[in-house]
Formats: structure tokens, sequence, C-alpha cells
């Protein structure tokens, strides 16, 4: 079981996790953090955990479903400190990208705009939320970690493009420890990029899985193929279209439908 009394004694931080709420079922974690969006400092670092969520939501209006107790289901609140949201997402995904790698995975990488991938399958996802309340602007940091799903959990289409942990190490991964480590890794990053935005950028750059790749995407409803010859975290996917046009594609509008070499 998810413990935020063990979570907090393995945490290396002084801004992420001074509070810390675990629910056995909670509609989003991303919603229950946004109502403690208020006071400035005050709840800056507040982390919401969930065994289940019966509302639980993913990118662009996708819906999140996980099975009760098998996964990290996580929301950072943190008021704005002026780094940007691109700069955000990108700590946020070489943060669980480095965590998962350390459970004894082969090494994750990321695929853009912030899904983690093992082994070719999605592992984790992340969903980052803007809030401005009373004029004063907080960010939402919503996680998901597959962690004890077995094979069986994975049916239909999702056999083919979800994994977890477990499945990729074998054995039982403790979700307590990979929850602090998360934490940590994450206030870690947003403390480096504050000084050095460009050294997270590199970090991120070497774990995308995309570049190089053919790659079929909708942007607004249109289907466009090309090669991926470049990323931008912040800006988005650069593709050399088939008619030879090079475009880059923001992370608000565009689906990578498929991508290979
Ligand atoms: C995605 O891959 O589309 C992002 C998925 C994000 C899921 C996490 S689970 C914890 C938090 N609460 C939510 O409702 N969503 C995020």
């Amino acid at each position: 079981m998810l413990d935020a009394d063990l979570i907090k004694s393995n945490l290396k931080t002084v801004r992420i996790g001074r509070e810390i709420i675990v629910y056995k079922s909670t509609s989003s974690t991303n919603d229950i953090a946004a109502q403690y969006a208020i006071g400035g400092e005050k709840n800056d670092g507040f982390v919401v955990l969930a065994e289940q969520q019966t509302a639980g939501r993913g990118r662009r209006a996708a819906k999140w479903l996980s099975q009760t107790g098998k996964s990290i289901l996580c929301s950072i609140l943190l008021r704005d400190t002026g780094i940007s949201s691109g700069i955000i997402a990108i700590a946020s995904a070489v943060a669980a990208a480095e965590t998962i790698s350390k459970c004894g995975c082969a090494d994750s990488k990321i695929k853009w705009p912030n899904d983690i991938f093992l082994a070719g399958k999605k592992v984790a996802g992340i969903l980052i939320d803007g809030i401005v309340r009373a004029g004063q602007k907080f960010y939402v940091i919503g996680i998901g970690i597959n962690c004890h799903q077995t094979r069986e959990d994975f049916n239909g289409e999702l056999r083919d493009i979800a994994t977890s942990i477990d499945i990729q190490i074998g054995n039982v991964c403790d979700r307590n420890k990979i929850a602090a480590e998360l934490l940590t890794s994450l206030e870690h990053y947003l403390t480096a990029a504050l000084d050095n935005p460009a050294g997270i950028t590199e970090k991120w750059q070497n774990r995308n899985m995309l570049l190089g790749k053919k790659i079929a995407i909708e942007h607004k409803g249109e289907k466009f193929t090309g090669n991926c010859i470049g990323i931008e975290p912040t800006e988005g996917l650069i593709v050399q279209l088939e008619c030879g046009n090079i475009r880059t594609f923001d992370a608000a509008f565009t689906t990578v439908l498929k991508s290979r070499e």
C-alpha cells in the first residue's frame, strides 16, 4: 500500500512533499491538488497520491485508466516560481524517466511530449495543468506510472502498447520507494533548471525516442507523415514532411500516431 510516512522518510527534498496525502480512491489526483492552489507559498510542493482514480485524466481529454493499487498516481502542486511550463514538463519527464530506469529497468525513453517508454511500450504518462487563482499562477504535475500490472491487465489494444515496471524487471517493485525517488528527482531537476535550463534539455534529448524516426501525426484533425528531424522540447516536434517542407508541430494540438525506424 502507498504510505505517506514511508514516502516522506525516503524524501530528500525541502519543497516537494512537505505535505503528502494518500487517497484510497478519488476522482483525479490532479483535480484534488488543484483545490489546494490557494495561499501562495502555503501549499507549494503539496503532493496527492491515490490507489485508485474514478476520473483519471490523460493528455488531450483522454481518460487515464488504472487498476486499484497497481500504479503510482501522483500529483504535485507547484506555485509559479518563474520556470516556464515547458521546462517544468521537461524536468518532470526526465525525473520520471530516471526514476523508472533506477528500478532496474532497461533504459527508459521519452516519447514527445512527455510519455515514458520501456522496451517500446508506454509505462508512464504526465499531465500538467496550469491554474490561475486570485492572480497567482500554479502548476499541477500529474504523473501516472504503471508498477504492478501483469500482461493480463493490459487487454485489447493496450496489450501491444503498454507495460509496467514489474513486467520489465520480472519482480515486484516498491511503490513507496519509487514515489520518494520521483519526488526527490523532480525537485532536483526543477532547482537545477533555474540555473541551467540547457542542462535539463540535454538530458531530455538524450532519452528522446522519436529523433530520426519516420512518424505519422495528427494535428488539429489533419494527418501528416514525415521524418522527425528535431525536437524543441518547449516549441514542438520538427518534421520534414513528405513534400519536403519543414514544419514544427506544437504539443497542445498534436498526437504522434505511429513511429518507425
Ligand atoms: C497521458 O499520458 O496522457 C498523461 C497521463 C497522466 C495520468 C496521471 S495519473 C495522476 C494524475 N491524475 C490524473 O487524473 N492524471 C494524472
